[in-house]
């Protein structure tokens, strides 16, 4: 198979990673036949998820704006995704061209196509890194050229941390980001839950066991904790769609169905 140009040469291409799987459940085209073929057995078992991964891009636009609108303009979002319409980036310098963004994931075509599409945005950076390294991720010169952290940010992980085990201590782990960051600053999260559509998406999750990186689903009281002492913004850590909709009375029955918990905190 010929290497298409955003394709890095040390590429894993025998097994399906879950942001090129993710890619092409939003009808992006940086994906292999592995992933397709692993995306397929995904839908047999749950045929909604790519109406379910677009509600989640939704979720984070909505955040990028609400960011935005308390004047926050410095973003990290973490375990970016292979970039796709609507990136963070777009969204909050089309509010503020002075918004800077750190796209952050450590999949080799997230970054490769991140950076040749920022290539001429100086106000945003892609770096392949840990999420699970937030430490190693605030002394990265790159991110300290556009990252100010001694003034509110926004940090995002979204549909991200499911795939932080409970044995690499996720509430910790967002105790440091927040340690990191200033008064003002906000943590979004996304998360899938087993508590909606369960027999379904106990399948999907089932599959991802066999991939790099399996799922750990969790309640929405699990997924409130995750917050530790972060103030949770209105309307509290909710599902999905129902986070601050923009057209609220249109929401349909799918959005109280929707098998993921959504919330932003912020660092007092
Ligand atoms: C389901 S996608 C979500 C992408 C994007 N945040 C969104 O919601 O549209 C999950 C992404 O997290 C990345 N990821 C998973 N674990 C990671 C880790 N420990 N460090 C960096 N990236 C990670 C994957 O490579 C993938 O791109």
């Amino acid at each position: 198979m010929e290497r298409p140009r955003w394709a890095p040469a040390d590429l894993d291409l025998d097994r399906p990673s879950v942001a090129r799987v993710y890619d092409y459940y939003l009808g992006g085209s940086h994906n292999f036949a592995v992933d397709r073929e692993f995306a397929q057995q995904v839908l047999q078992a749950m045929p909604n998820v790519p109406q379910l991964a677009r509600e989640n891009r939704a979720f984070l636009r909505r955040v990028v704006r609400a960011m935005s609108a308390l004047g926050v303009d410095q973003f990290i979002d973490l375990g970016s995704g292979i970039p796709t319409v609507g990136n963070v980036h777009e969204v909050a310098q089309e509010l503020d061209p002075k918004a800077r963004v750190v796209y952050v994931d450590w999949d080799p075509v997230a970054v490769a196509h991140g950076e040749a599409i920022l290539e001429d945005n100086d106000r945003t950076a892609v770096i392949g890194a840990d999420l699970r390294e937030p430490a190693a991720i605030f002394a990265d010169e790159r991110v300290k050229a556009l990252i100010d952290p001694s003034r509110p940010t926004a940090i995002l992980l979204i549909a991200v941390l499911h795939f932080v085990p409970d044995e690499l201590k996720p509430i910790e782990l967002i105790g440091q980001i927040s340690s990191l960051l200033a008064p003002g600053s906000h943590v979004a999260i996304s998360h899938a839950s087993p508590e909606r559509q369960a027999e379904q998406i106990g399948q999907a999750a089932n599959l991802y066991q066999k991939t790099a990186s399996p799922v750990t689903m969790r309640s929405q009281a699990e997924i409130e904790a995750l917050f530790g002492d972060l103030d949770l913004l209105e309307p509290g850590v909710v599902q999905t769609p129902l986070w601050r909709p923009d057209v609220p009375g249109e929401l349909g029955p799918e959005a109280y169905e929707y098998p993921a918990y959504a919330g932003v905190g912020r660092v007092r």
